[in-house]
């Protein structure tokens, strides 16, 4: 939700904004702009309205003088549509102070009317054009950069990172974060400012975490962070995981289809240096067993696709460590005064690491004195700082909007968490620990041979529906998240309407909307492990059937029983039934691909979503 980069050092900086915010355009592309002090002195500024290409081909047109000290904007509209005027930067102090900002200035409408009165006037409907007049006053009165940004931030209410530089101190860029992402990159001689590293990772991988209401100024020669106060603080070093080809598409046709193909990747990775002698220990919790002593709940928060995998997790959660386990969503769990405390464990899922609703989650359950973990793939994120404890998710970069990668990643977390906790409350026998731990580290290798097999003929028939106006998911127990999540996935890339619904919940009313051509993906489950339910799912298809539904069933090899009624069939291997999610869900990612693909969408980058949603 907003992109935020910032260069000081002896290079050119347009090139280095520009590829930083082609880095951060997943979190919005509305609109860009970048800001420089040109050499002579001057500021320089140039922003438009769409993706970052509308830019850079008009600067490539028309030019614009470069400099040493820049920042960059792009843009997911929050307060005003994505028009030129209201893109960032934004300027103010007679156009010699540039400001960009994430987040949303809760309090703004007051500021303005306190700065019209005083006679200032505006050319945006933005929020941060607020803050940057605000700012362009208390320069005048102070003539310093960070005593002004002091003096702006302590009146500003709300999620805020804003990023200032002025014409009059060349060299200096300062940000101010509440509640919205900023991470520093040190370079040598050069120093960076990023909503995420991906901002900066091609030049350097050694970065800063700092906290909230802190302040930060970068030099070519240092960084110094306080607090709104000027105190100092000491902001947290930490070292890139990955490097910036781990963030390029590659040859790859899409973001998505490279990090699709890395699913397997993603779960060895995260699985990787927490298995020692057949059982699950995370190097991260220990010394944490405090967390989970006295633990009578779990909840689990998180929004959209990362709430589809804590619903997946919850149960291995609940079989494994026998302990209750809810899943709510995080926007909606603090409104409603849940009864939470000591006795209470809160799992936070976020790819991202910056969802502002499941932020906001974490902090409630914090004050309610809850414990709180977060599972997370975004190293220097707020989530895992505001949280006890953090079991990261080691799936790398996710650049495509859709979440796929970080989705096994996630569901792969929560085992390892449900395993880890398991043998700490001994509430799971030897035996069956090891054969959970050996059907986790089978999954990569299998979700390999789905994608060998699938991929084609998935492809195939998307193609042929293209047409498509709306597709139902069903699934049951664990397929149920699953039909949930391929219905996600299918509306946000291909624009089609998609509903998932438990199968068992089809005669209380979905079933009225089959019709005879209306698709329909059933994940059935495996016969093997619960022929009870796997013949319930079989009616259930045949029930869709009788009504001219086309069905389209993802089953285990040498299923049959489904075959006299599928129009198609996705084989997925055996696997135990708690695994078979982390299978199941690599056809419905396949197909959500493949028929954006098929109606020429960007499948990357779908209307009106942003990757990282900083604001509730
Ligand atoms: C769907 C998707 C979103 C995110 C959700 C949470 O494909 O990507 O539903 O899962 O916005 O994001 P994070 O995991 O960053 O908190």
């Amino acid at each position: 939700m907003c992109g935020i980069v910032g260069y000081v050092g002896p290079r050119p900086s347009q090139d280095i904004l520009l590829s930083g915010l082609a880095r951060l355009e997943y979190r919005g592309y509305d609109s860009t702009g970048i800001a420089v002090i040109s050499d002579d002195g001057e500021l320089q500024m140039r922003k438009r309205a769409g993706k970052l290409q509308v830019l850079r081909d008009d600067l490539t047109a028309h030019g614009m003088p470069d400099g040493t000290t820049g920042i960059g904007h792009t843009r997911w509209a929050t307060h005003g549509g994505p028009t030129d005027a209201n893109a960032h930067p934004h300027l103010a102090d007679h156009d010699r102070l540039a400001v960009i900002h994430n987040g949303i200035i809760e309090n703004f409408a007051e500021l303005k009317a306190e700065l019209v009165a005083e006679g200032f006037t505006f050319r945006s409907e933005t929020d941060t054009e607020v803050a940057a007049v605000l700012l362009g006053r208390e320069f005048t009165a102070s003539g310093d950069l960070v005593e002004a940004f002091r003096a702006v931030a302590r009146r500003l209410e709300g999620a805020f990172t804003l990023l200032a530089m002025h014409r009059d101190q060349p060299g200096v860029v300062v940000g101010a974060r509440r509640n919205s992402p900023l991470v520093i990159g040190l370079g040598e001689g050069e120093n960076f400012l990023g909503s995420d590293v991906a901002a900066f990772v091609e030049h350097t991988r050694r970065a800063l975490a700092i906290g909230h209401d802190q302040i930060v100024t970068i030099t070519p020669g240092g960084v110094e962070v306080t607090d709104f106060d000027g105190a100092a603080v000491e902001a947290e070093p930490f070292e890139v995981h990955w490097d910036a080809s781990a963030a390029e598409k590659g040859g790859w046709s899409s973001f998505m289809a490279k990090e699709v193909s890395e699913e397997p990747e993603a779960v060895a990775n995260t699985v990787r240096g927490r298995v020692h002698d057949g059982q699950v220990v995370i190097p991260e919790l220990e010394g944490l067993d405090d967390l989970f002593t006295g633990i009578r709940r779990i909840i689990v928060v998180a929004c959209g696709t990362a709430a589809y995998a804590g619903q997946t997790g919850k149960y291995a959660l609940e079989q494994w460590t026998r302990i209750p386990t809810d899943v709510e969503l995080a926007h909606e769990f603090r409104y409603r005064d849940p009864v939470i405390g000591e006795d209470t464990l809160v799992v936070s899922i976020s790819q991202s690491g910056e969802t502002m609703d499941t932020l906001m989650a974490v902090k409630y359950a914090r004050e309610q004195g809850a414990k709180t973990l977060s599972i997370c793939n975004t190293q220097g994120a707020t989530i895992p700082r505001e949280s006890d404890a953090v079991v990261y998710t080691h799936a790398g970069p996710e650049v495509a909007v859709a979440s796929t990668k970080a989705f096994v990643a996630q569901i792969t977390a929560l085992y390892l968490l449900g395993l880890h906790v398991a043998r700490l409350r001994g509430s799971l026998d030897a035996d069956a620990a090891a054969q959970a731990v050996a059907e986790l580290e089978a999954v990569p290798e299998k979700i390999q041979l789905v994608l060998e097999n699938e991929q084609q003929h998935i492809e195939q028939f998307s193609r042929w529906m293209a047409d498509t106006q709306s597709v139902l998911f069903l699934g049951r127990h664990v397929g149920y998240p699953i039909a949930l999540e391929g219905a996600l996935k299918l509306k946000e890339i291909s624009y089609i309407h998609a509903e998932g619904f438990a199968a068992g919940e089809l005669k209380h009313g979905p079933i009225a909307l089959v019709e005879p051509g209306q698709p329909v993906f059933v994940i059935v489950p495996s016969p093997r492990h619960s022929g009870e339910l796997h013949k319930k799912v079989v009616s259930n298809i045949q029930e869709i059937r009788a009504r001219g539904a086309r069905v389209i069933v993802v089953a285990e090899e040498g299923d049959a029983a489904v075959l006299p009624f599928a129009d198609e069939v996705l084989r997925i291997p055996l696997a135990d039934p708690l695994f078979e999610p982390l299978l199941a869900v690599v056809p419905l990612h396949i197909f959500a691909m493949g028929l954006s693909t098929a109606k020429g969408l960007d499948v990357d980058k779908p209307r009106n979503l942003a990757k990282s949603v900083t604001v509730e």
